[in-house]
């Protein structure tokens, strides 16, 4: 059995406490199914630029760029946001989304049974969803140049760029094709083809891809702004959608709330395959640092839970144990139990974090 090389950063806010319960499936899974993880632990974020004066040390991002697999808790909070925008927390995890070139970022949402009460939407909506988002991660308005606040006084004027490449948009097109094969071959692209050049561009050259590639694929196109309403209106329609990076940010916490609650939603970053034939690969759940209910003991750790069952799956090739922790967590929501994020209209009493993790373990421990 080999050693499976794991950074974990857990950055600030909640990210620790949900990692922590990260840590002890980790544990378990060492114990009970004979696998062996290389686990080494770093700053990112707030703690990163308390310690550093950098929201990602140098030495950290080498060590990210050498592991199998990076899982990353969440960055950001108040006590940094006065920072200079160039040491801003979020700088560190977009500095390892860039340099990692790490541009398809998988963002599956899917209404657990349990909870389809649970979504701000009427179960008859969202019962059974199950669709994946693939957001573009490493282009797009998010790193296009020229970008910058120019000007002062009274005439400022705060630049960023869309840009996008015809190869950056048949990667992450070919990475959505893949994913719908191995689902039900059904992918809609959204853009703003309407009002941008670069939505123009994204449009062909999906459409290309599909066309000489994967001519077995049912591709639609949609505008982004019909995209999100029909998230609303009729979420089930969808399969897999693949949209730039902004859209995919909005359209991805969107989709979150249909399944009940952002902390339920986790999310893989993959790039190109290294060595071993294993691509690139941060793991993080969608949500941030949460500083309403940080330090509380309040946090869902199910994304990030489910964000390690993702690693567990596409960087480790565990596809069995990846099934028995998303089982396991299945069977925990049909149980009853439930972080203060997922109480309905009649309420109840919510689980810790902690407690959330050790029912998570003991499913696991009768799966
Ligand atoms: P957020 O995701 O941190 O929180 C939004 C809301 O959802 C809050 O009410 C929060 O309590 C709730 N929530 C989020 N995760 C939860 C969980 N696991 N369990 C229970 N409730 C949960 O978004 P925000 O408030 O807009 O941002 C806060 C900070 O996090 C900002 O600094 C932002 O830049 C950063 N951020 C980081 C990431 C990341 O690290 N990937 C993602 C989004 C936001
Ligand atoms: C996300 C976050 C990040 C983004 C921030 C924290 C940089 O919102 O991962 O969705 O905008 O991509
Ligand atoms: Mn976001």
């Amino acid at each position: 059995m080999s050693d499976y090389s794991l950074l974990i950063l857990p950055g600030d806010g909640i990210g620790p406490e949900v990692m922590a319960e990260v840590r002890k499936v980790i544990d378990w899974f060492q114990t009970h199914r004979g696998m062996r993880f290389d686990v080494s632990e770093d700053l990112v974020g707030g703690a990163a630029y308390d310690r550093h004066g950098t929201p990602l040390a140098d030495e950290t991002m080498a060590r990210a760029q050498q592991v199998d697999a990076v899982l990353l808790g969440a960055v950001g909070g108040p006590a940094y946001d006065n920072l200079d925008f160039s040491v801003k927390p979020e700088r560190g995890l977009l500095r390892l989304r860039k340099e990692m070139d790490l541009f398809a970022n998988l963002r599956p949402a899917q209404c657990f049974d349990a909870l389809a009460d649970f979504s701000s939407l009427k179960r008859e909506i969202v019962a059974g969803l199950d669709i994946l988002i693939v957001r573009e991660l490493t282009s797009g308005v998010y790193f296009g140049e020229p970008r910058g606040i120019t000007g002062e006084g009274d005439n400022r004027v705060g630049v960023n760029t869309q840009r996008y490449t015809t190869a950056e948009i048949r990667r992450v097109a070919r990475a959505a094709f893949d994913l719908a094969r191995k689902r039900s071959n059904k992918v809609c692209s959204m853009e703003k083809a309407n009002v941008m050049e670069s939505g123009i561009l994204w449009r062909e050259e999906v459409q290309w891809v599909r066309d000489y590639e994967y001519p077995e694929i049912e591709l639609s196109h949609m505008y982004a702004d019909n995209g999100a309403m029909q998230l609303v209106r009729n979420p089930r329609q969808f399969d897999v959608i693949v949209t730039d990076n902004l859209f995919g940010d909005l359209l991805s916490d969107a989709a979150a709330m249909l399944t009940g609650s952002l902390g339920m939603l986790p999310s893989a970053s993959l790039g190109a395959p290294m060595a071993n034939g294993r691509p690139k690969a941060l793991y993080e759940p969608v949500h941030g640092s949460a500083p309403d209910i940080a330090g509380q003991d309040k946090a869902n750790p199910i994304a990030c839970i489910l964000s390690f069952a993702m690693a567990l799956r596409y960087s480790f090739a565990e596809a069995e144990a990846a099934d028995d922790l998303e089982k396991a967590v299945e069977q925990v929501l049909a149980d009853g139990v439930r972080t203060g994020d997922l109480m309905g209209p009649e309420g109840g009493t919510p689980v810790s974090t902690s407690e959330m993790g050790d029912a998570i373990i003991a499913a696991l421990a009768r799966s």
